[in-house]
């Protein structure tokens, strides 16, 4: 089967220009100018613009925390990124204590296999370090996981040592893989847990503020400094803070290769909005911050400081007891209401994977902050790259996976619950007018959404095996 698109514009990391673009079978074959029909079904892009589909570097499906597990599942959750215009998204394995790798990696990917309806990879957690482990990394390559996470917060769970994580940089260098680090002061953040429980805070607002700032840019130094001694590449996941941006750029005006990524919610909330009746919905790690935090990290995308924007998609139910329909069936998971008597049983993320796109093209491109191209980078060519799926993913060139986005950058949209297509029940852009917006997705040449029609399945997404020594940026 191919398919012409007739007369678009075709944004790329490059340029823009008005162009043909066939599709042959999965692959895009052919840009040029005025390409012959022959058998191609033939698709009218006059007025809109063909971008490569979204690569997501970072969302959480079902994952267990507390008593719960986030609420989208790899079937709505990349439902939920295609009608956004994303159709890569990686995750993460969860790595259970004295576990090996290959056990989470294994669980990982037979919960997904079923469920995928876009392209998917993992990022793999080392979680609990050992040698058992140290041997075991070299051979993630092989099945193409490229990529490991460390955590600097999340003490007695997620967190390993910083003697652990510069071992880990090591192997990681040797094995041409990357880390990736949630960066935040663990050992701060407990001590001031444990007075504010002491002095009985115990509502959301304590959340941000046991996690201040500038524990994010200490930790931050930290770990790059352990980079620089380990001529490692770091990438630093979900930043959050001006402070922690100083830390990265003055890393990387001395030559380290340090890489890093924000989400949208850190782009448009503060720790205010921790202050509200349902600040509960707010609450993720590392925090919400200020105003001009959020500036800082829009000038960053606009001066390429930033390379990437992931979501951190990991939603919980607002109200986890009272039933929502959903694909036509009534459903409870418990979620923030976990955390009603203390602020630290509160499930952390939040809903996003869906918006991604919109909020950035519309805040950012329209507002005058991204170019087009920046957009692309951001949103796609950028974690292609970094994550070892550069040039099959992330462009819209000859021999490139047919993921394109047919974008009306005039079609309006007001998000709201009742129109997101996440599994959960409130929507934090609630209201947010955004301009620009898919009006159809195509995953390996398939047309997964055709405006507000869901023409995707369950296991039409593919494992992608990721190269190793991919790009750093
Ligand atoms: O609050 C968040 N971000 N939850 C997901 C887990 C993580 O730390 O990324
Ligand atoms: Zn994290
Ligand atoms: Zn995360």
């Amino acid at each position: 089967m191919s398919i012409l698109f007739r007369g678009g514009a075709v944004a790329t990391e490059i340029e823009t220009k008005i162009a043909d673009l066939l599709v042959i079978g999965d692959k895009i074959t052919t840009i040029g100018v005025d390409l012959p029909v022959l058998d191609a079904k033939v698709v009218d892009c006059d007025g809109l613009i063909l971008l490569p589909g979204g690569v997501e570097p970072h969302a959480h499906f079902s994952l267990p925390m507390f008593d719960t597990i986030s609420s989208d599942n790899h079937f709505t959750g990349h439902r939920a990124a295609a009608f956004g215009g994303t159709t890569t998204v990686m995750d993460f394995t969860s790595q259970s204590p004295g576990d090996s790798l290959q056990q989470s990696i294994d669980l990982s990917r037979s919960k997904a296999a079923e469920m995928a309806a876009v392209d998917y990879s993992f990022h793999v957690n080392v979680t609990d370090f050992s040698d058992n482990i140290e041997r075991e990394i070299p051979r993630l390559p092989s099945q193409g996981l490229t990529t490991l996470k460390v955590f600097t917060a999340y003490n007695g769970r997620l967190r390993i040592s910083n003697e652990e994580i510069s071992k880990v940089l090591h192997i990681a260098t040797e094995n041409g893989m990357l880390v990736m680090i949630h960066i935040e002061d663990g050992d701060e953040i407990d001590s001031l847990v444990e007075r504010a429980l002491s002095d009985g805070y115990t509502a959301p607002i304590w959340h941000a503020r046991t996690r201040p700032a500038h524990g994010e840019a200490l930790a931050g130094r930290r770990a790059i400094e352990i980079a620089e001694s380990s001529k490692a590449s770091l990438y630093i996941v979900h930043i959050t803070t001006a402070g922690l941006l100083n830390q990265i750029n003055s890393g990387r005006k001395r030559g380290v290769s340090v890489m890093s990524e924000t989400c949208p919610q850190y782009l448009f909330f503060t720790e205010e909005d921790l202050l509200k009746p349902d600040g509960a919905n707010w609450v993720c790690s590392p925090p919400l911050r200020t105003v001009d935090d959020n500036e800082a990290l829009w000038q960053g995308l606009s001066d390429g400081s930033i390379q990437t924007v992931g979501t951190d998609h990991c939603p919980f139910f607002a109200d986890g007891e009272t039933a929502i329909e959903y694909d036509g069936q009534q459903l409870t998971i418990p979620g923030k209401e976990l955390g009603k008597s203390d602020f630290t049983r509160i499930p952390n993320g939040l809903p996003s994977i869906e918006h991604r796109m919109s909020l950035l093209w519309t805040f950012g491109v329209s507002a005058g902050k991204l170019s087009v191209q920046r957009f692309v980078e951001l949103t796609a060519t950028n974690p292609a790259r970094i994550f070892g799926l550069y040039p099959r993913k992330g462009t819209l060139l000859p021999g490139s996976d047919a993921d394109i986005i047919l974008w009306d950058p005039s079609r309006k949209h007001t998000i709201g619950v009742t129109s997101s297509h996440m599994r959960t029940d409130h929507e934090l852009w609630e209201g947010f007018e955004v301009e620009g917006y898919p009006v159809q997705v195509y995953l390996r040449g398939c047309l997964l959404v055709d405006g507000d029609k869901w023409l995707g399945k369950a296991g039409f997404g593919q494992f992608l095996h990721r190269q190793t020594n991919a790009q750093v940026l």
